[in-house]
């Protein structure tokens, strides 16, 4: 089983590459492989819902999304990984979210999910909520921890000083590799994937 943790913010090896490098090696401790995939540094459009995507199965725009969206049809569960900006997740990782999550719910459906964020102070709660989204609408059971999975700092050596925070990454990564464990011990005893009704689409007026 393999997790995928993205990490959303520019700096490859900064405060929210520390946290998710918590919950990975947390991960890997219960026999789970990991990767975690970089959005990078250059900018990510925004979805202009061309639905390109959606007739090719690929975004025309050239960045990061689409080798994402290629990696994730394999992967068993996602962690999405944010520097608070703005009391808001990264533009970038917005932007990347938008468009591997938009009319690809059914590479995500039935994984588990989890969002990390990282603060210097203050709008952690705020852009954990908005990446959970995600997963709220694309039928993925959402992995929690002890608290919300957040660590304060504005540099790795200061995340490292968050003892609870980093508690939190640990813990969330014992929590999902058991939750993970637990679907596939569900799929040997041949416990079926939900079979869902076709989806009601209505825009409140018709
Ligand atoms: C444009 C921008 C906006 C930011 N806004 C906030 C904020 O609203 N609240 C906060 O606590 N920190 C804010 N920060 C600080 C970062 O969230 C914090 O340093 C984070 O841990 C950096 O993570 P990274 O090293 O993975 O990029 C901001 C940083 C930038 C660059």
């Amino acid at each position: 089983m393999k997790v995928l943790l993205v990490n959303g913010s520019p700096n490859q090896k900064g405060c929210t590459y520390t946290a998710l490098s918590e919950v990975a090696k947390t991960l890997n401790q219960h026999g789970i492989e990991t990767e975690i995939f970089q959005i990078g540094a250059k900018p990510i459009g925004g979805c202009l819902g061309c639905g390109t995507c959606i007739k090719t199965g690929k975004c025309f725009m050239e960045d990061t999304v689409n080798e994402f969206v290629e990696k994730a049809a394999s992967a068993d569960g996602f962690v999405f990984g944010s520097p608070v900006h703005y009391a808001a997740a990264s533009g970038m990782l917005t932007s990347f979210l938008d468009r591997a999550f938009y009319g690809k719910s059914a590479l995500y459906a039935d994984k588990p999910g989890a969002a990390v964020v990282s603060c210097r102070r203050g709008g952690a709660t705020a852009t954990f909520d908005q990446i959970n989204k995600y997963f709220t609408i694309s039928n993925m059971p959402i992995v929690s921890s002890q608290y919300w999975n957040m660590v304060h700092g504005n540099t790795p050596e200061e995340v490292i000083q968050d003892e609870e925070g980093m508690q939190t990454m640990r813990t969330l990564g014992t929590n999902m590799a058991w939750l993970m464990q637990c679907i596939q011990a569900g799929k040997d005893a041949g416990i079926a994937k939900p079979t869902r009704e076709k989806k009601i689409s209505t825009n409140y007026i018709r």
